[in-house]
């Protein structure tokens, strides 16, 4: 047998419809495709526009009443130019059509249940619910394709740096992921259950001590959590490990794989990816996935009112954000904002609006000194025009209301401002302290403390324990976050530290991760890995808000299928066949 051609030819057809150009006129064509749309122009000659994944191209037809919107058929003509005023500067194919057609139907269609064309608005049940014709669409064919090329570029850059791929299985023990797990009941076990992974994180670490020193796999990974515009129950990662590596190592791997997806994407090459410690991103922007398309930064003023009389602000912490030209904002809104940083858990906001003399005007001006005053303008740098906003509580919440503040009013919509990637290092190993004292970690619990900060470890107490950094780091693209990842301990002796700080014991160890734990008593190399989102890199590259839309067959906001009706009932013989009961339904 011959090697496939490489063209878009193939038994049936001859050209794609949205390759011709002015160049073909003269050839004769046979285009395969769907009739988008036809006009009839009089009783005996009608024009169809016809479409395949290319685009679109104009038909002459001697007629077109049997000819209905989404039709299959195939049309064979030649190819003319456009008489002079009738050229579509819109169409690639505007300059030319096809003329003196003949029309195969190959397969009838019943009228599409919405509009083809991108202006209308299409319900989401609807769409999900026909996604093969939504596919259809230019948008769909786009954002798939260029999900294919994200794909393409990664395996790529990942396998020219000498990873290999590796697959590991679906049907698991649970992993420590955080979320709760998708699960599968067993049959030949009765009463017991596989997890559906939320990662390979703990097979990838295996890998290492198996001497695979450098493992990738686009993964598929599930988690049951709720739904968001960035959260699918399913979805893409590249995951990555490797070993004899630091941080900067993977940094240099993850780096080529997302620049080269960016530019298969957008033809530009990304820029180096700068680093930005998760303490500066928590001051600056009070976020630990800052988005640095625009600025109005947090700005620290808490010295500035270190002697205050104005009751409100005499707190562990004041900072404020310079919202330009906002001063045009009127009373409903700013009690809507103030409002809105109440609802988040602040106790109030100040605003003050900078006038032409750089005063400025608020309802609490007066309970602020001339030296308060003139520090703000100073500090906030505010021209006139602009408003002020301030927050005074202790310092994580003022980061927080801030933050989300600042993405409130000043967040460009997804598709502007480029893509601005960054490396957030140094994360606390511990989030919080709970009721029983424990901290809880902030990634899993095998990530590495940072190497100044081991001994804290060993003797920290209390709120101490948030100090201690560790060598986990995040890869932030445009506010969102896109991927994780961490060094991970391998010593047996800080693992042990680690846990016992958890409160998970010995046992409790042994039940969930002893695999792991066992494994690393056979000699584990020093490892590091990362995952990266590839719905939400792709999402973001492709412009979507959602990565609904860039993924063929999703789930709705309500965790359904409405095409083939997921998740439904399964019959009694086969719950009895797993040795399962159901509940009576409580609703
Ligand atoms: P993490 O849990 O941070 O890390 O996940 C890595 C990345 O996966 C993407 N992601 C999701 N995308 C869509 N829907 C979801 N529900 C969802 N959950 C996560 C995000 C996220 O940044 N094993 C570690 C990585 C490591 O340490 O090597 C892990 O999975 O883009
Ligand atoms: P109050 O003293 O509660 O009447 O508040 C006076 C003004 O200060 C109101 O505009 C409040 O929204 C604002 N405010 C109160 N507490 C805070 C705070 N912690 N940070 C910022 N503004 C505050």
């Amino acid at each position: 047998m011959n090697d496939q051609p490489l063209t878009d030819a193939t038994s049936m057809r001859s050209d794609l419809c949205g390759s011709l150009r002015i160049t073909d006129v003269g050839r004769e064509v046979v285009l395969c495709g769907w009739v988008n749309g036809r006009r009839e122009h009089s009783e005996h000659l009608a024009f169809i526009d016809l479409r395949d994944r290319s685009g679109l191209v104009q038909c002459v037809v001697d007629g077109a009443r049997d000819l209905r919107s989404e039709y299959v058929v195939r049309v064979t003509g030649t190819v003319q130019p456009r008489q002079e005023g009738t050229v579509n500067d819109e169409l690639e194919t505007g300059e030319i059509e096809v003329r003196d057609c003949t029309v195969e139907v190959l397969a009838e269609a019943e009228p599409p249940p919405f509009p083809m064309h991108e202006r209308t608005q299409v319900d989401e049940n609807l769409r999900l619910k026909h996604r093969y014709i939504d596919l259809r669409k230019p948008r769909m064919q786009r954002n798939l394709r260029t999900r294919a090329t994200v794909n393409s570029a990664i395996r790529r850059a990942m396998e020219s740096q000498g990873f290999v791929e590796i697959e590991t299985p679906m049907l698991i023990a649970s992993t420590p992921e955080g979320a709760r797990d998708f699960v599968v009941p067993s049959r030949l076990k009765p009463g017991s259950f596989y997890a559906l992974p939320q990662s390979p994180q703990l097979f990838k670490q295996l890998c290492m001590v198996g001497g695979f020193d450098r493992y990738y796999q686009i993964a598929r990974c599930l988690r049951d959590e709720d739904l968001r515009a960035d959260r699918q129950f399913e979805f893409m990662q590249l995951d990555a490990e490797a070993s004899f590596v630091t941080q900067e190592d993977v940094f240099t791997f993850i780096n080529a794989a997302i620049r080269a997806a960016a530019e298969a994407v957008t033809g530009e090459r990304p820029g180096e990816i700068p680093t930005m410690t998760w303490h500066e991103a928590m001051e600056r922007f009070g976020s630990d996935k800052p988005d640095l398309r625009f600025g109005m930064e947090l700005v620290e003023l808490t010295d500035l009112f270190s002697e205050t009389e104005f009751n409100a602000f005499k707190a562990d912490c004041i900072k404020g954000i310079r919202f330009e030209g906002g001063a045009e904002m009127g009373r409903n809104k700013l009690d809507g904002i103030t409002d809105d940083v109440k609802s988040w858990g602040g106790k109030g906001l100040v605003w003050m609006k900078v006038e032409e003399d750089l005063s400025l005007n608020s309802p609490v001006a007066k309970f602020c000194s001339e030296a308060e005053l003139a520090g703000l303008v100073e500090r906030l740098e505010a021209k006139p025009g602009d408003l002020l906003l301030l927050v005074a509580d202790a310092r994580r919440t003022v980061q927080m209301l801030l933050g989300r503040l600042r993405l409130q009013l000043g967040r460009p919509p997804v598709n502007e401002g480029g893509f601005n990637f960054l490396w957030v290092v140094d994360f606390p190993l511990f989030e919080e302290i709970d009721d029983a004292g424990n901290p809880t970690p902030l990634h899993h619990p095998f990530t590495m403390p940072h190497p100044d900060d081991v001994e804290l470890l060993m003797t920290a107490e209390g709120e101490a324990f948030l100090d201690i950094r560790s060598q986990a780091y995040d890869l932030v693209l445009n506010g969102w976050e896109l991927g994780s990842g961490s060094v991970r301990i391998h010593r047996g002796d800080i693992q042990q530290q680690i846990f016992s700080l958890l409160g998970i014991g010995p046992e409790e160890a042994q039940a969930k991760f002893g695999f792991l734990l066992d494994a690393f008593r056979f000699g584990a190399p020093p490892h590091a890995g990362f995952a990266f989102g590839i719905d939400r890199l792709t999402a973001l590259l492709a412009g979507e808000e959602n990565i609904r839309e860039v993924i063929a067959y999703p789930k709705t906001q309500s965790g359904a299928d409405p095409m083939t009706q997921a998740p439904s009932a399964i019959d009694d013989r086969h719950l009895d066949e797993l040795g399962l009961r159901l509940a009576p339904q409580t609703d």
